[in-house]
């Protein structure tokens, strides 16, 4: 018997075991309505399932109203929104994939612009355009860039109740039929925020040094492993580094990953940057290949710890590489599934893992393996 490409190995974590080691990683589509999912949702998230990757998640889900990135950002603040997340996750459980949730608070960068409108601090036609601004929060009252709003710094008092909706909007994904759950600790939204320097200059006990600067996400993570079944995995995405010389370190982050996983964290999710700007800003500069994989592998040997790698990793080749060498144990594919949201049955292909469609869904592998194996195809001269 051939031993499968490791892309292809299922990867069992707690009680659940992945068909491979594919992730869909969690891309907002500003399109919900009121926190609420609809048909897009359902179609975007379950070509990927119909397209056999290991896991999918939904993109950064708002424990609070006002902790929606823009006015289209799902949430699950309220159990309304619940039936719109379970359409999705039944899907893709019915289809082999497992549904994983990021519960998400943007803080400072709440009530932005859709991107394709600027991705930047709402404007006068955005208001037009009947989305409202509303006061953002953060760990200070100073704003993500020059031109971005004052944050409201939050209280002792609001900090308690955001914990507490963390662990609502837990119950609901679990209700929903979630069976992963990611803190969304990247990106420069409230989680990130809090643990970096750049943007936390409190002086009581969710700030200073770093264990205080920790705080917030050890405290979320606590109160949502405490309502995620223990048989049940959570993530944990981390901006690995800031990329700025005082910003928050992949040391830094090393030091959160063994906390994490103390708290019952099962892997880390290691992308980097946005502490600064609108997005996961890269200062413009031009970005290499599987440039965030090097903290998933510092994650996961210094932590000890399983690690998702993210970030143009687009080859098959490459992500079989990447596991190969033993630098991560998932890969998450991001745009390049908006490119082929078959890319996991694509890449079986490619690896030779599956050269007969046999690995495809009923529905259609019956049929293109027939179709293989009696036709010539089309080859221009
Ligand atoms: C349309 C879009 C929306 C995104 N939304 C999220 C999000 O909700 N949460 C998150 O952590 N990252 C988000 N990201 C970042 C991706 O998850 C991923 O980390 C990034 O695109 C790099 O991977 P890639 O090169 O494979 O695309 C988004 C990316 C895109 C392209």
């Amino acid at each position: 018997m051939t031993i499968a490409p490791h892309l292809f190995r299922p990867l069992t974590l707690r009680g659940l075991q992945t068909r491979n080691r594919v992730v869909i990683s969690p891309m907002c589509q500003y399109s919900a309505h009121e926190g609420h999912m609809d048909d897009w949702h359902m179609v975007h998230l379950g070509r990927f399932a119909i397209g056999g990757a290991g896991i999918i998640f939904t993109e950064a889900t708002a424990v609070q109203k006002h902790g929606r990135i823009t006015h289209g950002c799902p949430g699950l603040w309220s159990d309304s929104q619940i039936p719109g997340h379970a359409r999705i996750a039944q899907f893709a459980l019915r289809n082999g994939a497992i549904p994983a949730i990021q519960l998400g608070h943007a803080g400072r960068k709440g009530g932005m612009q859709r991107p394709w409108f600027g991705n930047g601090p709402l404007t006068a036609d955005d208001i037009a355009r009947g989305d409202m601004p509303w006061t953002a929060v953060g760990p200070s009252a100073a704003p993500v860039a020059e031109g971005w709003p004052v944050p409201h710094a939050l209280s002792g008092a609001e900090i308690i109740s955001l914990i507490d909706d963390y662990a609502s909007a837990a119950r609901r994904a679990l209700a929903a039929g979630y069976k992963i759950a990611e803190i969304h600790g990247a990106h420069g939204y409230l989680v990130h925020s809090f643990l970096s320097p750049l943007s936390n200059k409190r002086s009581d006990q969710y700030g200073g040094d770093l264990a205080g600067r920790m705080r917030l996400a050890l405290e979320i993570t606590e109160a949502v492993r405490a309502v995620w079944p223990d048989d049940l995995p959570m993530f944990f995405r981390t901006s690995a580094v800031d990329g700025a010389p005082e910003g928050w370190s992949i040391d830094d982050t090393v030091v959160l990953a063994r906390a994490l996983k103390r708290l019952g964290v099962d892997v880390m999710d290691c992308s980097s940057g946005g502490i600064a700007g609108a997005a996961t800003a890269s200062g413009g500069q031009k970005r290499q290949p599987g440039f965030q994989v090097e903290y998933a592998q510092r994650v996961r040997s210094e932590a000890e710890m399983t690690a998702m790698a993210v970030g143009l990793i687009t080859h098959p080749q490459q992500a079989e590489d990447v596991l190969a060498q033993e630098r991560a144990d998932l890969i998450a594919i991001g745009r390049e599934a908006l490119v082929d949201p078959m890319w996991a049955l694509h890449a079986a292909s490619t690896l030779g893992h599956d050269t007969v469609f046999d690995t495809w869904p009923e529905q259609s592998g019956w049929w293109l393996a027939m179709r293989q194996k009696t036709s010539d195809f089309y080859s221009p001269q």
